[in-house]
């Protein structure tokens, strides 16, 4: 018998996403349906994800273990944002209106908005402002059902900026319950002081905020907008190459709106994974299919910034590619946040089935932060992030659209939201 310290009873669906990760191909479709499911945990670790008979023949709670009865709600594992913006200042409401008039995304670029404008807020934020921010989403984020998420900094681009917006991340981190893994953005844009000497920041980044990052250990992923607007693909080469051998695990925004071949770089490189995609080439979806390489869709991208193009999902999933879905959140391109609503993105604009959009949102999502061993799954062994949902199945996470159906939220063995209010530790 294996001992327990928290048991959730009762689910109508148990949505566990067992099964060896990434998924790919037909896989995506397996949600490891359970009936009347059972989970039980000791200290933050699953012992157990069942059904009913199960659970009394092979555990046995300790005596005053925790129970939480699912009353016929819906369990599922906790969402993974694999991409996120998360620490900037400001908001970029005033150039979403000019957006609604017709000016597109990268004419605001060029004009000195776009990023630029955000970079200016967060150069102007306190280590303080960029920390309360931070966690002000973070409880958003927790409330529909993210229990961790990928984070980047680049919105500062010198040293002490870009160090600042990692270290709130560090800070955030040892204060909230969503686990944050940190990314190093550095290459996000030239920043406007190197406009005219792009090489010398190039160098920068290589001699100077590398180093100082990866010995201050503020993050375990470097990512690049490899994209004629910000970082060609021979500079992508560059940096990469620097940044595996500082020792970062490396992710490539490849492809957003112009097919560089940022995605067959990403999979050359053996980079965790290639983002974006919308434009990625035939060539490079076969060369993502035939790698380790994540192929991370944001379909709030394309939703948020109107555009018609969408990222290939279906001709990704069915050549074989490992398919996650992740929000991007951000003030410019995806202001969103909500994976329920990310997840249903997934369904309604890049045609994935529900189950696909599930394991995408979850253990493909974890896969592509490298955190598939402990998170992703209702599995022994795993995590205890799990989700209690108001919908009668599965299939109702995306057809009831528009609507956040989450009700509890237990992160690492912890209740951290009940009845869709924030509770317990900070
Ligand atoms: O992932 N593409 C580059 N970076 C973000 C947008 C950042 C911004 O607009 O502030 C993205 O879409
Ligand atoms: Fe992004």
């Amino acid at each position: 018998m294996r001992s327990a310290d928290l048991v959730v009873a009762g689910c109508r669906e148990l949505v566990t996403c067992a099964g060896p990760l990434p998924k790919r191909g037909r896989d995506m479709r397996q949600v490891g349906l359970v009936e009347n499911g059972w989970v039980a945990s000791s200290k933050g670790v699953i012992v157990f994800a069942g059904n009913e008979d199960d659970f009394h023949s092979q555990v046995s709670p300790e005596p005053d273990a925790a129970t939480v009865e699912a009353r016929g709600l819906l369990a599922m594992p906790g969402f993974i944002d694999a991409h996120t913006h998360l620490p900037f200042a400001g908001d970029r409401a005033r150039e979403f209106g000019l957006r609604i008039q017709g000016w597109t995304y990268q004419q605001l670029a060029e004009r000195g908005m776009g990023i630029q404008t955000t970079v200016k807020a967060t150069r102007a934020a306190s280590l303080d402002d960029l920390l309360a921010l931070s966690l002000k989403r973070l409880d958003r984020m927790l409330l529909t059902g993210t229990t961790t998420v990928e984070a980047k900094s680049g919105y500062g681009l010198n040293l002490d900026d870009e160090t600042k917006q990692l270290e709130a991340l560090r800070d955030a981190a040892a204060l909230h319950p969503v686990e944050i893994v940190p990314t190093f953005m550095g290459a996000h844009d030239i920043p406007p002081e190197y406009r005219d000497r792009r090489d010398e920041y190039v160098r920068l980044l290589i001699d100077s905020l590398m180093p100082e990052v990866r010995q201050r250990g503020l993050a375990e992923f470097f990512d690049i907008f490899c994209e004629p607007s910000a970082f060609s693909l021979e500079e992508t080469r560059t940096l990469v190459a620097a940044a595996k051998a500082a020792g970062f695990k490396i992710k490539v925004h490849a492809d957003e709106f112009v097919a560089l071949g940022g995605a067959e770089l990403a999979a050359e490189t053996g980079a965790a994974s290639a983002e974006h995609l919308i434009a990625v080439s035939d060539e490079g979806i076969a060369r993502l299919a035939a790698s380790d390489t994540a192929a991370v869709l944001l379909p709030g991208v394309s939703f948020f910034l109107m555009m018609d193009k969408r990222a290939p999902a279906r001709r990704l999933i069915d050549a074989g590619a490992a398919v996650a879905l992740a929000s991007d959140f951000n003030p410019g391109s995806s202001h969103i946040c909500s994976m329920p609503f990310v997840l249903q993105l997934g369904v309604f604009t890049l045609g994935l089935t529900v189950e696909e959009a599930i394991n995408a949102c979850t253990g493909n999502a974890a896969y592509a932060v490298g955190r598939h061993a402990t998170v992703g799954s209702l599995e022994p062994g795993k995590k205890m992030d799990l989700l209690l949902c108001d919908v009668p199945d599965h299939v109702s996470l995306a057809y009831e659209a528009g609507r956040n159906p989450v009700r509890t939220v237990i992160k690492n063995g912890q209740v951290v939201v009940e009845d869709g209010r924030r509770v317990g530790p900070r």
